[in-house]
């Protein structure tokens, strides 16, 4: 597949260092100065690589989500000045990235290799869903830890788009019913959540589950947990058994985040479950709290499933990787390292940190973390012809 650079631009003089620096990474930009003389290259091009850059004649951002809609092959990278530069507006719109005017040679780099990849997924996956037809079930992964703040919902978080990077259909399932905030770390405002298809759709023997889902910009689908705390006692163990039957069909994999304790819904979730990832960190009450938690899961006939994540990973003092696995009883499984700036941060700005800080040392090893668990699960795509096709081009 031949991929096309181009970019729409009231004048071309504007971006002759983007020009070069892409250039350099080896492509050849086309500029147009006419929308629909873009436009028109665009309707017959197999996958793109647009520059948009910001006008007073136009709202790039407007722009930007209309075309991302109307061109799945399209990877769309914004050229904004520095002080008007929204990334969060950026990726809802449905930009791969925006880089600050005047550019860095760098971060253009960057910004194209990241453009690249994401259109060829997006190929990918238009092309594995026509072709290809596969009955097996998404895996179900269950994050818990039964500690408060040990990192939950931010793993769960960073994995799900870490995993719909790489490709896999993904939906993240909030399970911490009273206080879940899987759907603000995604900076979203959910409308619709777990209770109110209960409401409207199970109680009336219904099962219709896409309609309460956010659809995020990452790729990554949501069910978020209901609005109100005391919502929360609506959910049952056999609504969490169903929702996930279901999730199943649909995604490759399904990532259920917990509350820090154990409950019918949470135990419901960990039994269907492939894996259960338990977080943990380096401290104490966190490390005895784990091992408790491993001895039910052991009780209940699960520990075969645990998998042991070591979260704020830093060097303390007389406490070594030998010295956790034996009070754990368990192997250490994978290692996420303690990155505060970055971690809130990206909280703040309500993008997952594996988008807004890609290259940073904790996104580096939530990276790693889902290709371990891609490699020794043989995760796979699945193919449902309609759901993906009608994501991709609802996107
Ligand atoms: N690797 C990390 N480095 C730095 N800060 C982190 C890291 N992981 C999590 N945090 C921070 O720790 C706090 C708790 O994280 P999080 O909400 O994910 O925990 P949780 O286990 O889901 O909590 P709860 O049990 O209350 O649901 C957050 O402020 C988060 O930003
Ligand atoms: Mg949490």
């Amino acid at each position: 597949m031949t991929l096309r650079w181009m970019g729409f631009v009231e004048n071309v003089g504007s971006v002759t260092t983007v020009h070069s620096a892409v250039s350099r990474a080896g492509h050849s930009v086309q500029w147009f100065t006419e929308l629909n003389d873009m436009l028109k290259e665009l309707s017959s091009a197999q996958g793109a690589v647009v520059f948009l850059k910001t006008s007073l004649a136009y709202d790039v951002y407007e722009l930007c989500r209309e075309m991302s809609l109307t061109y799945p092959y399209v990877a769309i990278i914004l050229l904004v000045p520095a002080e008007e530069l929204d990334l969060k507006k950026a990726m809802h719109t449905g930009a791969v990235d925006a880089i600050a005017l005047p550019p860095q040679e760098q971060e253009v780099i960057q910004a194209v290799r990241e453009a690249e990849n994401s259109v060829r997924l997006k190929m990918a996956r238009i092309l594995t869903n026509t072709s290809r037809v596969q009955k097996e079930d998404g895996r179900v992964l269950t994050v818990c830890g039964t500690k408060g703040g040990v990192g939950k919902t931010t793993i769960t978080v960073n994995l799900a788009v870490a995993f719909s990077k790489s490709n896999l259909k993904v939906a993240v399932l909030d399970l911490d019913l009273q206080f879940g905030d899987v759907a603000i770390l995604f900076d979203s405002q959910p409308k619709r959540t777990i209770y109110e298809w209960i409401k409207e759709e199970y109680e009336y023997s219904r099962r219709n589950l896409d309609r309460y889902m956010i659809h995020h910009s990452s790729g990554v689908d949501i069910l978020p947990a209901p609005l109100r705390p005391e919502f929360a006692d609506v959910v049952t163990g056999e609504h969490v058994r169903i929702v996930i039957a279901k999730l199943r069909r649909e995604y490759d994999l399904v990532l259920v985040d917990t509350p820090p304790f154990l409950v019918e819904t949470g135990l419901v979730a960990l039994d269907n479950s492939a894996d259960i990832l338990l977080i943990t960190s380096v401290d104490l009450p966190t490390l005895k709290n784990s091992k408790l938690c491993i001895e039910t899961l052991e009780a209940l006939g699960m520990k075969d499933k645990i998998k042991v994540v070591l979260n704020r990973d830093t060097k303390v003092e007389g406490i070594t990787q030998e010295m956790i696995e034996n009070v754990l009883g368990m192997p250490i499984y994978s290692r996420i390292p303690s990155e505060g700036k970055v971690v809130v941060a990206s909280v703040n700005k309500g993008i997952p940190f594996v988008l807004s800080h890609s290259r940073s040392a904790v996104a580096k090893s939530v990276f790693s973390f889902a290709a371990k668990l891609r490699a020794n699960q043989g995760l796979v795509k699945k193919t449902s012809q309609k759901s993906m096709l009608s994501r991709v081009f609802s996107r």
